[in-house]
């Protein structure tokens, strides 16, 4: 495959959505939607991967950080053919294949790309253009054939006259191209009459009296090339997201409670017998073990799950580790870098940032764990908090294995408990505790007694 280059169009701002954000950054169930087209494209990065970025293009290059590829500014935004001339410098003395794709089709997959392409060598055209058949045809440039079937041009929407615009055949924005070929085109590629914009589809026109000619490939599933220009349409692919996700995951041995109201992103892999209550959202790369049940309201981002564990309502989790057997919420809130060991137990109200809550411990009510380490068996009595930030710098909590802390109890970090010591009630600490220690920090109580009964007589006379 060393003779396929890919380019994704994506300078564009996407003024349909009315928005501050390029369009192609615009988050499509948790991720940037350009993301789904470089994943569609990553079996064929082989080479090289050009991006055509414009406008906002930092935002663009800062959603696809770390990826294997090359930026190339299109600095007016003249037309998805004039994006594809910016590129033509980047590949001087390239001859193979171009595979350009447009980053507002979040959709797409591999499998189709991988057909365009086939179909692609196996005509030797100059060019293929996948296409779709699709129910509404509005907004898309439409495929004219020859009576005979054969692929003639592309029309766009704001050209077309009423009978092309009656033609249900769609430009999925998607091609193969000899390189070479399409290089050639576009010098001839003349301004629209409408728009002033020099469009890439009419490259097809132009190549078809050529040696190869141009053809069109069908996608399989219309619904994997819709483009996203509008609100309207990202509320559609997102529907089509989570019923994409719903459906397999039934398949999969998982129950929903509410297949259309469940928010499942495409990369979340979740274990048989597992139960999801209506309303919860899973992002990015989390993985949910067998027979864990999700509770409504929770939002689960990049984190790890086991097997047999309860999300209770309302919890909020990322980039953190829940173990087997652990029970966390009503409301809970576990932020990046938690771990949970197995049987664990964080409960209502709790906030837990970078720390570990160490096997069968428990933390059952409005606390704050920030920095700390709880090893196994210990108890956080309700109330406690880990002072773990002196305005400048965090500092860390060492909480050994069977500590009981009592409730409201406040720990000063740096600071640690060691294995077996119970915190009284309401203590402050501040310093280290050993061992087997009963720690107080707090002032002795004193009872007077009948002051009460003296101090109430004495304000009635008065
Ligand atoms: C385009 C096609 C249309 C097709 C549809 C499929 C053209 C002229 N029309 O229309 O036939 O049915 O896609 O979704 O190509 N872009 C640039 N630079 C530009 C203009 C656009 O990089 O100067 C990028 C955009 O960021 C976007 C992509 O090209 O990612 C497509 O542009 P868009 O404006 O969405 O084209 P459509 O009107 O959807
Ligand atoms: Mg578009």
């Amino acid at each position: 495959m060393n003779d396929l280059c890919a380019v994704i169009l994506a300078a564009g701002q996407g003024t349909r959505m009315r928005s501050k954000l390029p369009k192609v950054v615009h988050p499509v169930a948790g991720l940037p939607m350009i993301a789904y087209v470089v994943e569609a494209c990553r079996p064929f990065l082989a080479k090289r991967t050009l991006v055509i970025v414009g406008y906002q293009a930092d935002r663009v290059r800062e959603a696809l950080a770390g990826e294997a590829v090359e930026f190339v500014s299109q600095l007016n935004q003249q037309g998805t053919a004039h994006a594809l001339l910016q590129a033509q410098e980047a590949l001087v003395g390239f001859d193979g294949d171009l595979l350009v794709v447009s980053g507002d089709t979040p959709l797409l997959t591999s499998a189709t790309l991988d057909s365009l392409l086939r179909a692609h060598r196996e005509a030797g055209a100059l060019a293929t253009v996948l296409t779709a058949e699709v129910a509404e045809p509005t907004g898309y440039g439409r495929i004219v054939r020859s009576t005979t079937g054969e692929l003639l041009r592309i029309v766009e929407e704001l050209e077309a006259t009423p009978q092309e615009r009656q033609l249900h055949e769609i430009n999925a924005g998607v091609y193969c191209f000899s390189a070479r070929a399409l290089f050639d085109a576009l010098q001839t590629i003349r301004p629209s009459a409408v728009k002033g914009e020099l469009y890439l589809p009419d490259a097809i026109a132009l190549l078809r009296n050529r040696d190869g000619g141009v053809q069109a490939c069908q996608a399989l599933d219309p619904d994997e090339v819709r483009g996203v220009n509008t609100r309207t349409e990202l509320a559609e692919i997102h529907r089509l997201l989570w019923r994409k996700a719903a459906l397999q995951l039934l398949t999969e041995g998982v129950t929903l409670l509410d297949p259309e109201r469940t928010y499942v992103g495409p990369s979340v892999r979740i274990g048989s017998d597992s139960i999801l209550y209506p309303n919860v959202t899973l992002e990015g790369q989390t993985v949910i073990g067998d027979g864990t049940t999700i509770h409504s309201g929770c939002r689960i981002r990049n984190a790890t799950v086991g097997d047999g564990t309860v999300i209770l309502d309302g919890c909020i989790i990322q980039e953190s580790q829940i173990g087997d057997g652990c029970q966390v919420g009503p409301y809970a809130h576990l932020r990046p870098h938690t771990q949970l060991r197995q049987r664990a137990k964080v409960g209502n109200f709790v906030e837990v940032k970078k720390s570990v809550v160490g096997e069968g411990s428990k933390v059952p009510h409005l606390t704050y764990i920030g920095d700390t380490n709880i090893g196994e068996r210990v108890n956080i009595g309700a109330g406690t908090i880990t002072c773990n930030y002196d305005g400048a710098t965090k500092h860390q909590t060492v909480i050994e294995d069977d500590v009981f802390v009592g409730s409201n109890a406040s720990l000063v970090a740096p600071v640690s408990v060691g294995r077996g010591a119970i915190i009284a009630a309401g203590s402050t600490i501040t310093k280290d505790v050993p061992a087997d220690a009963l720690a107080f920090g707090r002032a002795r109580q004193i009872n007077k007694t009948g002051f009460a009964a003296t101090f109430r007589s004495k304000r009635q006379k008065e």
